[in-house]
């Protein structure tokens, strides 16, 4: 029998299928699989051939201490690396185009060049003069990094092995092409290949690699989900595009936490780091309004504090709308769901809209009560006390569970002038002056002590 001359690969998370269809049933996405021509494989090897050996745990952490940290000075990226760069890690860095990926990462570089680390910016989008340019409008002329602008990976290895730096950022892992893979720039197939080998090589030679990633919401653009797997650290540059805001996210970090966040703002000169990004999230609060209600989140290891806003309106539509930004969606239908079982309050026949301020995203349990207010405080067409707080995650049954770090949310509220925190009725705290605590067991309470009912 013939073999067939190509395979069939899902772009949203890489699984090889034998033949076309439309949903993946790995990872369910539809219209995500394509045609591709297959891997070549190289001769197969017995075991008896192949190489391996193992060494011995103990002697490795006495006699060969772990490489420091470089830090750029950029204190947000620092952070969100979980301290610093590691030597020979590699970072995937994943975004939307047009995102600011590489004006990050052109700053990133620099600063580490500043800092002495031997940092080389390969391009494969813009010419080595087009980098220069943008190098300059961002006040970078003068950082003693190097620059490539190349897409053939045979080329980029080369210029890695004769250059030995410290760092190589390659922009962008879609444009790579290994010539040893019979497929498009792009596709999986290269994105794959071209990743594996720089991830190989940097392991080898203890070079740090930055690979970027486009992504879309949908997942159209083959690759960075198949290189998530590969990579040490995985972040996510995130922001809405109206917004000036920024987010540089970790999702998965083997040498430090994840969901870790730095900040940053879009400035006519680059990316600029916000050091407090609740009093710039909170920075266009003015008279305390219906439906907003301030939510004391923690994002990785940091308190932030956001405004959640609601709008609540008649539909006249048969299955009203529920428009939510910057939320999970279906956190928002359990929150009214729950609000209408054991509250009675119903939001049939009730448009609702539900939004973070700024352009950020908020995916803590955590935020639940600050969504029920939001929600509450618009339906009941009640403003909140402009100087409280909320947070507590809301059960199926209506209770309110205590959350994490508890400490820290209020301190930063306090921080920000907030003297009134309303939380769980079971979570534990320590003296802590100056804030004045309302505790509430579960939602019922919650609607009678602030709205008057239930
Ligand atoms: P870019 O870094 O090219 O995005 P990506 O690499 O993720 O595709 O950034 C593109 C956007 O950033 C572009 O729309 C213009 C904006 N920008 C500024 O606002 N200020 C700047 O200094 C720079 C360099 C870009
Ligand atoms: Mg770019």
């Amino acid at each position: 029998m013939a073999k067939s001359a190509s395979a069939f690969t899902c772009t949203a998370c890489g699984t090889a299928h034998k033949k076309w269809a439309g949903r993946c049933d790995a990872c369910g996405a539809w219209n995500t699989i394509i045609e591709e021509a297959p891997l070549s494989r190289g001769p197969g090897r017995g075991l008896g051939a192949a190489k391996g050996h193992s060494i011995p745990l103990a002697g490795l952490t006495s006699d060969e201490p772990a490489p420091p940290r470089a830090q750029s000075g950029m204190a947000e990226l620092d952070r969100v690396l979980g301290g610093g760069l590691v030597p020979g890690s590699a970072i995937l860095v994943g975004g939307d185009p047009g995102i600011g990926k590489s004006t990050l990462l052109l700053q990133a570089a620099a600063a580490f060049a500043r800092v002495e680390l031997n940092a080389i910016y390969i391009s494969g989008e813009e010419a080595s003069a087009q980098v220069r340019m943008r190098a300059r409008r961002l006040g970078l002329s003068d950082a003693p990094m190097r620059l490539g602008a190349e897409t053939n990976l045979r080329d980029i290895l080369t210029t890695l092995d004769q250059e030995r730096p410290d760092l190589a950022i390659i922009d962008s892992v879609q444009t790579l092409w290994a010539d040893h893979v019979e497929a498009a720039p792009g596709s999986v197939a290269q994105v794959r290949a071209a990743a594996h080998e720089l991830v190989t090589f940097a392991k080898r030679r203890g070079v740090a690699v930055i690979l970027v990633g486009h992504v879309t919401k949908d997942g159209q653009i083959a690759g960075p989900r198949v290189v998530e797997h590969m990579v040490d650290t995985v972040l996510y540059f995130e922001g809405e595009r109206g917004h000036q805001f920024r987010i540089l996210r970790s999702v998965k970090n083997r040498f430090g936490p994840a969901d870790e966040i730095g900040v940053f703002e879009m400035t006519g000169a680059g990316l600029a780091e916000v050091a407090n990004p609740s009093a710039l999230f909170l920075s266009e609060r003015g008279q305390p309004v219906p439906g907003s209600a301030v939510f004391a989140g923690i994002e990785g290891t940091r308190p932030v504090l956001t405004e959640i806003q609601a709008l609540v309106a008649p539909s006249n539509l048969a299955s009203p709308r529920r428009t939510v930004v910057g939320l999970d969606s279906g956190r928002v239908s359990t929150i009214i769901a729950v609000l209408e079982a054991r509250c009675g309050i119903p939001f049939a026949g009730l448009d609702v809209f539900l939004n973070v301020a700024g352009g950020m995203r908020v995916n803590e349990p955590a935020a639940d009560l600050a969504i029920a207010g939001a929600l509450l405080s618009a339906r009941e067409d009640s403003a909140f006390p402009p100087e409280a707080v909320l947070f507590g995650e809301i059960s199926l049954s209506g209770a309110l569970r205590p959350v994490a770090g508890v400490e820290n949310r209020l301190k930063e509220a306090q921080k920000l002038g907030f003297s009134q925190a309303i939380i769980p009725e079971g979570q534990k705290l320590e003296g802590l002056d100056g804030i004045s605590v309302m505790r509430i067991a579960d939602l019922t309470g919650f609607v009678g002590e602030l709205f008057g009912a239930g």
